[in-house]
């Protein structure tokens, strides 16, 4: 059986701890041939594609990143492309696809599957916002990236009595600035799923500098908008291929409302891609390998089309076309533990 791997969309720390999964048991367990697909769906376009061995992935667990490398190409833009994929998977003799990855990469495989390709999804993104697993691999280690920065920010936020607008990634989610927020303990905290106005915001800050707290921490995710602003903050208004705009931003406008209605002095964090390298942690490493070995057991079960899944503390199934609907969004009680502490 050969196995077609690739890692696709936004990188995240864990990737390689699952590709080192996949192999290993790929070839130690069952026999398979494994093949890495370069830079995610743009490697089967091009063709370009290379043998992974037990040798090829030694030592790549703690590592960042992914060795296969990644894009957000985007096969499904036009019929040349698409051609050339399933050309390339009967040029390779590729039995079965592995794909690591968020929606995009999901969405792009489940489309392979009802052409009758045997696919087997892994879900990874630092957003958490897929449906069907309770966690993907990535999260954690932006939220402890988050929490570290958080952290940094309170010191000098309490010394200098000032306002710090923190923004976090998530896409069109608040995972990573709710939880990053409430283990930071930021003082205000906003997400895509709840609606706020800065005036709300302002309240907060005067309320807590009336009672002796000189200083504030704002968590932003960088899908989040008040009331009154009309328009998503964006960076340009260019469109990645599978038509996401590029977020981020937020926080700057944020900063300059509160210091002009608060008349504190305020300083803004916006940590980007920080939140996306280095070493995964321990949970993610943990993670992504028992989501590479269930992947390749979900291969010899026949289990297609189908993506490795953590429900509870088990490791079970979950079918792609549930993963892929629409964004898991952040619990409206979880917000409401947050809240608690917005004073
Ligand atoms: O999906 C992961 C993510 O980091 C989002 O949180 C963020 O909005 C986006 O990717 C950034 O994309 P890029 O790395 O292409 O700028």
């Amino acid at each position: 059986m050969n196995i077609g791997v690739l890692t696709g969309g936004g990188d995240c720390p864990g990737l390689n701890a699952a590709i080192r999964a996949v192999t290993k048991r790929g070839i130690d367990e069952y026999g398979y041939n494994i093949l890495g697909i370069k830079n995610g769906w743009d490697g089967l376009v091009e063709g370009n594609v290379a043998p992974l061995t037990l040798y090829s992935v030694s030592g790549i667990l703690p590592k960042g990143g992914t060795i296969l490398g990644t894009s957000r190409r985007n096969p499904l833009k036009n019929r040349e492309d698409w051609h050339k994929v399933l050309d390339n998977i009967r040029k390779f003799e590729l039995d079965v696809i592995v794909a690591i990855g968020g929606e995009d990469t999901l969405g792009v495989a489940l489309k392979l599957y009802d052409e009758g390709v045997n696919v087997v999804g892994i879900p990874k993104t630092i957003d958490n916002d897929l449906q069907g697993t309770d966690y993907t691999f990535g999260f954690d280690t932006a939220l402890y990236i988050a929490t570290e920065a958080i952290d940094r920010i309170h010191t000098t936020a309490e010394s200098h009595h000032r306002v710090m607008v923190v923004e976090v990634m998530g896409r069109h989610t608040g995972w990573i600035a709710v939880m990053s927020g409430i283990a930071g303990g930021a003082d205000c905290i906003l997400i895509p799923e709840v609606p706020f106005s800065i005036e709300e915001i302002v309240k907060i800050i005067l309320g807590r500098k009336k009672r002796g707290k000189t200083f504030s921490i704002v968590v932003v995710a960088e899908g989040a908008k008040p009331k009154e602003i009309k328009e998503l903050v964006t960076r340009s208004n260019k469109v990645d291929e599978f038509g996401h705009i590029y977020l981020g931003g937020i926080a700057d406008v944020l900063g300059k409302e509160l210091e002009k209605r608060t008349n504190m002095e305020t300083r803004v964090t916006i940590l980007g891609h920080i939140q996306r390298g280095g070493t995964p942690t321990p949970f993610d490493r943990i993670l992504a390998t028992r989501f590479g070995v269930k992947a390749v057991d979900m291969i010899k079960e026949k289990q297609f089309g189908k993506m490795a899944a953590l429900i509870g503390s088990s490791i079970t199934t979950s079918p792609i076309e549930e993963a892929v609907k629409e964004p898991k969004k952040v619990p409206v009680e979880l917000y409401e533990i947050a809240k608690v502490f917005f004073r």
